[in-house]
């Protein structure tokens, strides 16, 4: 072992101990292994606490100027792969602290002063997540933008909306695809309020009770930038809970579930157009796979394993929440377990945004600066779809209001003609006048128009609504929004 100062760990932690830990032990305590990728965040909260704690005159400049010496070659270690982790050294704190002071002696154990690592773990944690959200954030706009930009090339092209996945009533397939874009940017709002409870200052807190130091947390959270929106420092106010709690964890991962919900409901749909009974869309070859069997498959891979993580991400929130459970105050060993399902959560809802945005909206072309590969869709299946299942007829009801009938009459009236359609096999639109005329005397001539998909769609035009005039308000409003 190399970093001699921890030299005892192996063997025990102090004199206190009698006798050493055994390798199991040691592996099933030790976090370096998940925990090491906090390196960043460990390092940036030990410079803004050395650099604290020499204002403060806690240190002198001569080992504030060592630490940052010795944390800057760390840094550079670490990125070139050469920092050799240690098990034995349990946790990215320990392996971290324990190569500063073999770099730089004396300076390197004096930077944990009025620290414990339970306040620097729950900053670690908090630094690293609002990197992490902040990302998510922009690929959640970059998925909102590619579902508007295939919205805005469909705006006209009509599919059958379902209730019970029964056919309702025509829809726009671009005010289908902006259904997504109000879900994702809901996430992203809900993210940016996640963001703001992550973003408060542990350290100060030390073990649990504060410490006789006279830190200054303000200086520490301005440092690292945790601050709210006018500027003031975010610290955690009470020591007992800024070490122990994670909700800010478990927060995320709720809000990361929501969004995958939202990502596996568009992933069922995705699934079922593309099935051979729909056959609205295509998506590229490389989102899907073949079968080792049946040649002719090509099945929807990517949809269908975002529909299945999204059952992991879940999980993890059930993990999480579980874990917090019945933790008596403060710090309990049990958040050692708060990492894996959290990055896993991160990496599994960044992957996923990203295949998404590309699938949908496809890739830039370098040739034509243009983005190419995504979704393709079959006008003509889904408009013959929206023309069976007689979904204009909600439209007969509202001419015949228009005409004086009560709505409820209405309704029946319309009841009775679609029996006969069925009767006849043909449509609404394609039942002669006269035998629309037998239903309701005051039927017209002016009643085709309103039959036709098109003039379904016309007819919504309120906010909110599927007729084009709408969707386009719509696009334009999300384009202002997402710049
Ligand atoms: N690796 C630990 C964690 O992830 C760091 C904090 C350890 N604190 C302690 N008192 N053992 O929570």
């Amino acid at each position: 072992m190399s970093h001699n100062q921890f030299e005892q760990k192996s063997q025990a932690w102090s004199a206190l101990f009698s006798e050493p830990m055994s390798d199991l032990v040691k592996r099933y305590t030790a976090s370096v292994f998940f925990d090491k990728r906090l390196w960043q965040a460990d390092i940036a909260g030990s410079l803004a606490h050395a650099e604290m704690l020499q204002a403060q005159a806690i240190i002198s400049s001569a080992d504030l100027a060592g630490i940052q010496q010795g944390l800057a070659q760390i840094s550079g270690e670490i990125e070139a792969g050469a920092f050799e982790w240690e098990l034995d050294l349990e946790d990215v704190h320990l392996n971290i602290e324990a190569r500063l002071t073999q770099l730089v002696g004396d300076a390197g154990k004096r930077l944990h002063t009025g620290r414990s690592r339970n306040d620097q773990v729950a900053t670690d944690v908090r630094l690293w997540l609002r990197a992490e959200i902040d990302l998510i954030v922009e690929l959640l706009l970059a998925l909102q933008k590619s579902l508007v930009d295939t919205a805005e090339q469909h705006i006209d092209v009509i599919l059958p909306g379902f209730t019970h996945l029964q056919v309702a009533q025509p829809v726009s397939f671009g005010h289908h695809l902006l259904a997504y874009v109000e879900m994702f940017a809901r996430d992203a709002e809900r993210l940016g309020d996640v963001r703001r409870r992550t973003n408060r200052l542990p350290l100060g807190a030390a073990a649990l009770a504060g410490t006789s130091y006279p830190l200054d947390r303000e200086r520490v959270a301005r440092t690292l930038g945790m601050v709210d929106e006018q500027g003031r420092a975010c610290v955690c106010q009470n020591s007992l809970d800024a070490v122990s709690d994670r909700d800010f964890a478990i927060e995320f991962s709720a809000a990361a579930s929501i969004c995958m919900v939202h990502i596996s409901r568009f992933s069922e749909e995705l699934i079922l157009w593309m099935s051979q009974n729909f056959g609205f869309i295509r998506i590229a070859d490389r989102f899907t796979t073949g079968s080792s069997i049946m040649p002719q498959k090509k099945n929807p891979d990517v949809p269908e394993l975002a529909r299945g993580k999204t059952g992991r991400v879940v999980g993890h929130l059930m993990g999480l929440l579980t874990l917090m459970k019945g933790q008596p105050l403060a710090y309990n060993k049990d958040n050692q377990e708060d990492k894996e399902p959290l990055f896993d959560t991160v990496d599994t809802l960044k992957d996923t945004l990203r295949i998404f945005s590309e699938m949908v909206g496809g890739q830039i072309n370098p040739a034509t600066g243009r983005k190419e590969g995504g979704i393709s869709v079959n006008r003509e299946a889904m408009e013959q779809a929206a023309l069976r299942g007689y979904a204009t007829a909600t439209d007969l009801a509202d001419y015949l209001v228009k005409k004086g009938l009560p709505f409820r009459d209405a309704h029946e009236t319309v009841a009775h003609a679609v029996k006969a359609a069925i009767a006849h096999g043909v449509d609404l639109s394609e039942l002669p006048l006269a035998v629309l005329q037998g239903f309701n005397a005051s039927i017209e001539k002016d009643v085709y128009p309103c039959l036709s998909l098109r003039g379904s769609l016309d007819a919504r035009n309120i906010l909110g609504g599927t007729a084009p005039a709408q969707v386009r308000a719509q696009i334009a409003r999300h384009r202002m929004r997402l710049g």
